[in-house]
């Protein structure tokens, strides 16, 4: 591959002319040296048909190459699950794009008393093996959640377990929990420390400022449901490499939390992972112990979610992602694909979970934050879920119909929506969480 050369400099000076230089530098003395990892991926084959159009696929995550052209050619080339591979694959290389635009102060965000960048993640689930963390990094998320890893490596289900429903802007996964285990995983995340790495003041897991390292712990399948000692290895693995660490208790399958047994078991898990949690000597990396965060279903009714709600404030857990995936179907789906079994996510689930987080909210105090997850598209999509009490979203859906581009975009279009209204990121959660939040006793 020659490509990186003259072509490269062509449009540095034509498209980007704020670029410092040494991000040219790295850029273009980095790619001779990597470029072999993925040489062999067929993707970059897809980018190699001119210079011109290669460059602007590194410069700059924005362009509409990746929303209109790359990523769909890529979806129409493979099927589900190996697009999701490639793009792992070259955003795990290095090369990928990198969005070249500092954040706004308009979308600065806060949680926990610690300032984020922008209010904009990528869900669990891309990264299942933490094997692109800073290539995902430098698409300008300022939250990147691996996993789920599984104590145990686990091969998932049988192929296909993932379907593209277009017509709806949704998806159907049943991956179930593929996972390379927590020990090779572990080891990834101990390679990416530098040799001399001291935690400073602000240092966070992901070894960015501003930014939020979080790992997803799963179960494997031969584990018995109502263990929570794979939660709990899971905290005493990863606890030290993540600034938060997130706990699945999405149980779409066992309604009834009402039951006294239901209840007790999730009473249990809370105090058995946050006990592990308040037991780890502080982190080297960021000098703290890990946040602890809950994600839940949406398929949860009222009651279950005062339920859950109830008891988390009677635990230390420090906040809550809503939501996972739905197995319901709701009647607007109209793609062939809406029957395959598992879990539906992307545009369909946005009224869902935006219902379950505004009751969530209700029922918990201000100082525990949401994360919205759940058919986030645009700019408009974050600050519905910033007006409903969420101090952050997350996306998974929209990324990979859109690409690259996507958390850009999002930070755009939510940032010119904020200028409209003369209003900040923070503004607008902070009035909305005051509002919405339980203030019982
Ligand atoms: C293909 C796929 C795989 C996923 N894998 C996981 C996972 O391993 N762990 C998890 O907690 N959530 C997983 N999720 C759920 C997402 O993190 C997210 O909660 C959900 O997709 C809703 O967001 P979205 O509408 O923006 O996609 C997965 C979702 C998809 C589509
Ligand atoms: C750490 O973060 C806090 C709050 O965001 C900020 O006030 C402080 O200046 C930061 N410290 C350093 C050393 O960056
Ligand atoms: C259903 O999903 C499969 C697997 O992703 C895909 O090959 C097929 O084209 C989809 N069918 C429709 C009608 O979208
Ligand atoms: C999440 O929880 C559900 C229900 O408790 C369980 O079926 C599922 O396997 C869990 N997922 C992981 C990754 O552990
Ligand atoms: C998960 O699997 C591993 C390996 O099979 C086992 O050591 C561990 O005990 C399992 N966890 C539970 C809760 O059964
Ligand atoms: C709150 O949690 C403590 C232990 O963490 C437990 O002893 C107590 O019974 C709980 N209270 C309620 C009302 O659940
Ligand atoms: C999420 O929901 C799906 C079904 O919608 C379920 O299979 C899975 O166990 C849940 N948990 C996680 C962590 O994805
Ligand atoms: C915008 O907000 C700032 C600070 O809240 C205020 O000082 C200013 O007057 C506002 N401008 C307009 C046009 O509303």
């Amino acid at each position: 591959m020659h490509l990186h050369a003259a072509g490269f400099h062509h449009v540095l000076r034509k498209q980007a002319p704020h670029r410092t230089p040494v991000f040219a530098r790295r850029l273009t003395t980095s790619s001779s040296s990597s470029l072999s990892s993925a040489r062999t991926a067929v993707y970059a084959t897809l980018f190699a048909a001119s210079a011109g159009l290669f460059a602007v696929y590194y410069y700059d995550a924005r362009s509409a190459m990746h929303r209109y052209v790359l990523t769909p050619a890529l979806r129409h080339t493979f099927d589900a699950e190996t697009g999701h591979k490639i793009a792992v694959k070259v955003l795990r290389s290095g090369l990928g794009p990198r969005d070249p635009v500092q954040d706004d102060e308009r979308l600065r965000s806060e949680l926990w008393g610690n300032e984020l960048s922008n209010p904009v993640g990528l869900a669990a689930g891309f990264d299942k093996d933490g094997e692109a963390i800073d290539g995902i990094l430098n698409l300008g998320f300022s939250w990147v959640e691996i996993g789920s890893v599984t104590p145990k490596p686990q091969p998932g289900n049988p192929k296909p377990r993932v379907f593209h429903l277009p017509d709806d802007e949704a998806l159907i996964n049943r991956y179930g929990f593929p996972s390379q285990g927590s020990a090779s995983v572990l080891s990834r995340l101990r390679a990416r420390i530098p040799t001399f790495h001291e935690a400073k003041d602000n240092t966070t897991a992901a070894l960015k400022p501003r930014s939020v390292l979080a790992i997803n712990l799963g179960k494997n399948k031969t584990s018995p449901v109502e263990s929570p000692d794979d939660f709990v290895n899971g905290v005493k693995t990863f606890g030290t490499y993540a600034d938060v660490l997130v706990i699945n208790v999405s149980s779409p399958n066992t309604p009834g939390l009402r039951g006294l047994q239901n209840r007790e078991l999730l009473e249990d898990l809370l105090a058995s992972v946050t006990k592990a949690r308040d037991e780890l000597e502080p982190s080297p990396i960021t000098a703290r112990r890990p946040r602890l965060v809950l994600k839940i279903a949406p398929d949860l009714e009222e009651s279950q979610i005062v339920d859950i709600a109830d008891l988390i404030r009677n635990s230390s857990i420090d906040g809550v992602i809503v939501s996972n995936t739905t197995i319901s179907r709701p009647a607007s789906l109209r793609d062939p694909n809406k029957s395959e079994m598992g879990g539906l996510s992307g545009a369909p689930l946005k009224p869902r979970t935006l219902q379950v987080l505004k009751t969530l909210r209700a029922h918990l105090p201000s100082s525990i934050p949401l994360i919205g997850c759940g058919g986030i598209r645009t700019g408009a999509d974050a600050l519905e879920y910033g007006r409903a009490g969420a101090s952050l979203i997350q996306v998974y859906t929209s990324f990979g119909y859109d690409g690259v581009g996507t958390c850009r975009r999002i930070k755009d279009e939510l940032e010119s929506l904020l200028r409209e209204e003369n209003t900040t990121w923070k503004a607008v959660v902070d009035d909305s969480v005051k509002k919405l939040s339980w203030t019982g006793s």
